[in-house]
């Protein structure tokens, strides 16, 4: 547990300890302030995930700044581009994130990640490099359930991290879905992140309205018995809802 508040988190390989639930502000859809304070104010989040690319690292650190949450208690994950490749490069955009966040570390990162990492990116980097990155961030949805890639990662001790974890909302409509929220009176949304959960992925559902944001958090006071994870693991339809045509870092 975080000592900042109540949200479970896991342990990476280094001894870092990453929340298991985050909140994401990627540009699609919009950024809310209100809606970040929100979450580390009455949510008591303390896992933000943003990237340069989303262009709101300023407001992230702004929104950090505001709530008067410490530094020491948020995880905070940036990412770099594909262009930022090599150690000079790198370190500068992971300085410059920084500056934007106005924090003094991701530019020395506690944990590296990586992003959309498959299996053979992983084969290739662990060749070359000191480091087993502690992360790997990659979609993980009802709808993508990339298994062998997570059973990878887990065998060589990279925590694996779940983004779109409500399929960018395509799957909340799904009568599958809805049907077990039904039964355990909750929402779709909480079925999808409690389902990740469940499965250890760490995930990070963005939303820019407070309420859905309270709702999103309300997933640690009921679990998915065997048969609806079953159900939900059947959903698997290899629907990806993100087309990179190269892997990311994180930090
Ligand atoms: N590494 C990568 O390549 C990568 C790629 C994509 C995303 N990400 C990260 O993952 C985060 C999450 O992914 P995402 O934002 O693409 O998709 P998502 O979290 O699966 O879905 C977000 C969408 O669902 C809606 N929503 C959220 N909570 C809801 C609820 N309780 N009920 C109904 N609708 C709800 C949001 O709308 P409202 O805002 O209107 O509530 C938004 O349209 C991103 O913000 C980003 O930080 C990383």
């Amino acid at each position: 547990m975080d000592a900042g508040s109540a949200l479970p988190s896991v342990e990476l390989s280094n001894g870092q300890t990453i929340p298991m639930l985050g909140l994401g502000t990627s540009h699609w859809g919009g950024y809310s302030h209100a809606a970040v304070l929100y979450a580390l104010g009455a949510c008591g989040v303390r896992h933000v995930d943003t990237a340069r690319r989303y262009g709101c690292e300023e407001r992230v650190g702004a929104a950090l700044r505001e709530s008067g949450v410490p530094r020491a208690s948020v995880w905070l994950t940036s990412k770099l581009w594909p262009g930022d490749m090599g150690h000079a490069a790198a370190r500068a955009a992971c300085l410059r994130s920084c500056r934007a966040l106005d924090t003094d570390y991701l530019g020395i990162c506690k944990a590296i990640g990586v992003s959309n990492f498959q299996q053979h990116h992983v084969e290739e980097l662990q060749e070359d490099c000191d480091v087993t990155p502690h992360v790997n961030q990659v979609e993980f949805h009802p709808y993508q359930q990339p298994r062998e890639l997570m059973s990878f990662c887990r065998s060589r001790g990279i925590a694996f991290e779940g983004y779109c974890p409500l399929a960018k909302g395509q799957v909340l409509c799904d009568p599958t879905v809805r049907a077990v929220a039904r039964k355990h009176a909750r929402s779709p949304a909480q079925v999808c992140i409690r389902w990740s959960l469940q499965n250890g992925v760490i995930t990070i559902p963005k939303s820019t309205k407070e309420a859905r944001i309270k709702e999103n958090c309300q997933v640690f006071d009921f679990s998915l018995p065997a048969e609806d994870m079953a159900t939900l693991d059947g959903m698997h339809a290899d629907r990806k809802l993100i087309h990179l045509t190269q892997p990311m870092w994180q930090g």
